[in-house]
């Protein structure tokens, strides 16, 4: 029967740059898709690729508060970036959407009705932290404190950087939000739980996870220890799930609970349903086909192993109860280190797509090298950027593109671009192991052994380099009579060039097209390794097709994305300073060039009310007073200030004003400068431009800490 398939990749989230890390996903299933669709309409008459930005939750509201935009734009931003990269490592989904859409809205709602007819949609009133000034229910990773068990400080809800110890939000000391700072409390809500300890769906899980073909292996084994073990034994280890949020929070509001919104998580792959449903309407496909209950369509979902939980049992869940069909398979893959280590801002391997294409990287590199380590495992990738040099210059360019390389020039020059009988010539022998090999290599890409794939296009490219380096067409077309050899070298060569470019069409697709511009030929699918070009088929002159890494591109790659470790504010403030001469400006200026920041980068900053104790004129320049601040220490501050064209400093003794007091002390020429005040500057209509010291609301005293 021909095979209708429907293969996904996880959604990214519409608040981050795709890098390296998504990116072995995406070309993974690239891969895996294309090669699908180079096989033959009986074989495989659909094969359709969907994919969307995961739009929703409360990081992405807040990012876009913190942007000063709403969420519609921010998503509406980011999905044009990760379209322009995925574009630009030629993953071509069929379609590329985004979960907050009609289409997503309503399979979920319609999943949720379904659930809840049922039975399975349970409401319960949970005790969870608010932030009183924020007013939101925190999210666990927006509530941090000290950690129980090591007392470190700042750590997350969910679990402590420092030990390890994992532990829920309640059991955080001195809890604060990492959102407002102010202290949470803990408030009672009504949440919507999908009843996944329900003996139907238990049954259903233990069952579905332990079919052939489901789960890989290693998979499996864990989601039978999640389950628990022995059903006999009664051991039930699932617990509900929590599927609602309380507003604000960006997403689907629950059609029958004003005020309260599907978690991220239950429509995200649900917006796997609404991108090919986007997609079915475009182009005319039947959606029920692919997705009623007793389908005999496949789906695939291509995932990172973090986000199994996910997909192997809440999403199967899901499906079943709510009478669709439940996904053919998962495949999960490992993580991406880069040089044997997690990728790293500080070392520059934190890599970003665009930055990777805009140091002019070949996108086509790296697929090969993601291709030459993938397997259908679990396990991690390394990207190793002394091997990756080394294996794509080797493979692609000394074995495979060198074939055409050193041939093509012969069939132009000498027989006017007019191949030699191949296909029935005794001395083409040589290329039926690389005409079988067809059926081997399309049995690794299937089960996604690419690695296995392309050792074997590779040991094919030796093989063929073997012989062309025997009959060294080089000597051949020196020497008078030799033509006809010289012909049925070279066009033999060049068919041997075809086949090894139909078996990595799948991983380097753009370098394929232009070896069918090159052959003018139609493009290659599977079925094209059965038979070779007819004598007389007419190639045009070879063009350079890929050219060698250069060490130093991988280094300026590095560079680029090296953050060199972020500057204190304090530095970057005093660097500001030096450059202005004008220390009360400075607070407003760094605040104007960088508006966003995290609650933790302003608590760095150390505000303190001072009391200018002694301010006078400072020898030499024109913009500068010497004030002498008394924060509540031993002795008053000195601190230079850039408020003369406002201030006489006799007017300003006394006063109390707002000082930066954790800033570097700066050596000046008039001596150190141990602080900062904070100013306002500009004009206001219509006014000449000013500069405008702070002062607190009476009651304030030196040395009290402004937050
Ligand atoms: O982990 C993530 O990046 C999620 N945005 C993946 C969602 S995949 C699917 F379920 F939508
Ligand atoms: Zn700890």
């Amino acid at each position: 029967m021909t095979r209708k398939i429907l293969v996904t990749s996880a959604l990214p989230y519409a608040n981050g740059a795709i890098h390296l890390g998504h990116l072995v996903e995406y070309i993974q299933t690239d891969i895996w898709v294309r090669f699908q669709k180079m096989q033959p309409r009986e074989k495989v008459s659909e094969c359709w690729y969907v994919c969307a930005d995961d739009t929703h939750g409360t990081p992405i509201m807040l990012r876009a508060e913190k942007d000063g935009i709403t969420p519609e734009a921010l998503i509406e931003r980011v999905h044009g970036e990760h379209a322009r990269d995925f574009a630009g490592f030629h993953v071509a989904f069929d379609n590329f959407y985004t979960t907050h859409s009609d289409e997503t809205r309503a399979c979920a709602n319609e999943i949720y009705a379904r659930l809840k007819q049922a039975g399975l949609i349970e409401k319960r009133t949970i005790e969870q932290y608010y932030d009183p000034v924020k007013q939101m229910f925190l999210p666990d990773r927006f509530i941090k404190g000290e950690c129980p068990k090591c007392g470190a400080k700042d750590q997350y809800g969910d679990n402590c950087e420092n030990c390890g110890a994992a532990y829920t939000p309640n059991d955080l000391k001195e809890p604060y939000s990492a959102i407002s700072g102010a202290t949470p409390e803990l408030r009672n809500s009504d949440h919507y739980f999908f009843k996944l300890s329900d003996p139907s769906c238990q049954s259903f899980l233990r069952r579905w996870t332990r079919e052939s073909g489901r789960l890989q292996a290693e998979a499996a084994n864990k989601m039978q220890e999640w389950l628990g073990f022995d059903e006999n034994e009664g051991e039930n280890k699932l617990t509900d799930w929590d599927i609602s949020r309380d507003a604000p929070y960006f997403g689907f509001e629950i059609p029958d609970a004003p005020g309260k919104y599907f978690y991220v998580w239950l429509d995200a792959p649900i917006g796997y349903m609404g991108s090919f449903r986007n997609l079915c309407d475009r182009r005319g496909i039947d959606f029920d086909d692919y997705w009623k209950p007793d389908s005999t369509t496949e789906l695939y979902h291509f995932i990172g192993k973090d986000i199994l939980y996910f997909h192997a049992l809440f999403w199967p869940a899901e499906l079943e109860h709510a009478a669709f069909r439940t996904p053919t398979g998962i495949f999960a893959h490992g993580f991406l280190t880069v040089d044997g280590a997690k990728m790293s801002k500080s070392r520059g391997t934190f890599i970003t797509a665009e930055s990777y294409l805009q140091t002019g990287l070949n996108p086509e590199w790296l697929r090969y090298y993601y291709a030459a380590k993938l397997n259908s495992t679990m396990e991690d990738i390394d990207l190793n950027l002394e091997d990756f040099t080394a294996r794509v210059n080797s493979d692609l360019i000394g074995k495979y593109v060198n074939i055409a390389s050193r041939c093509a020039g012969f069939i132009s020059k000498k027989f006017d671009g007019r191949l030699a009988e191949v296909q029935t010539s005794p001395s083409a022998a040589w290329l039926q192991p690389l005409r079988e090999a067809a059926a081997s290599i399309a049995g690794a890409y299937e089960e996604r052994e690419f690695g296995r794939a392309l050792r074997e296009v590779m040991s094919l490219a030796d093989a063929a380099n073997v012989v062309v380096n025997e009959r060294k067409p080089w000597d051949l077309a020196k020497q008078q009579g030799r033509e006809s050899e010289l012909h049925a070298a070279c066009s033999q060569a060049i068919e041997a060039f075809r086949l090894l470019t139909l078996y990595l069409k799948p991983v380097l697709p753009k370098l394929a097209e232009a070896v069918e511009a090159f052959l003018g030929i139609a493009p290659l699918t599977w079925s094209d390794a059965a038979v070779a070009l007819a004598a007389g088929h007419t190639i045009n002159a070879y063009s350079h097709l890929m050219t060698r890494i250069d060490p130093k591109q991988i280094a300026a790659l590095v560079e680029a994305n090296k953050e060199s470790l972020a500057p204190a504010p304090e530095a970057a403030a005093q660097k500001h300073a030096e450059k202005q001469e004008n220390a009360a400006t400075v607070a407003v200026a760094q605040a104007a060039a960088e508006p966003h920041i995290s609650i933790d980068d302003f608590m760095k900053v150390d505000l303190r009310i001072a009391r200018i104790v002694d301010a006078g004129h400072v020898e030499g320049t024109e913009k500068l007073i010497r004030l002498a601040l008394d924060i509540g220490e031993e002795k008053p501050r000195q601190v230079f200030a850039g408020i003369k064209s406002a201030y006489d400093p006799a007017q300003l003794v006394g006063r109390l004003t707002v000082m930066v007091a954790n800033l570097a002390p700066r050596k000046m020429k008039f001596g150190m400068s141990e602080g900062m005040v904070l100013a306002a500057s500009g004009a206001a209509d219509g006014n000449t431009p000013g500069i405008f010291l702070l002062a607190p609301d009476a009651g304030a005293v030196p040395g009290m800490r402004v937050k």
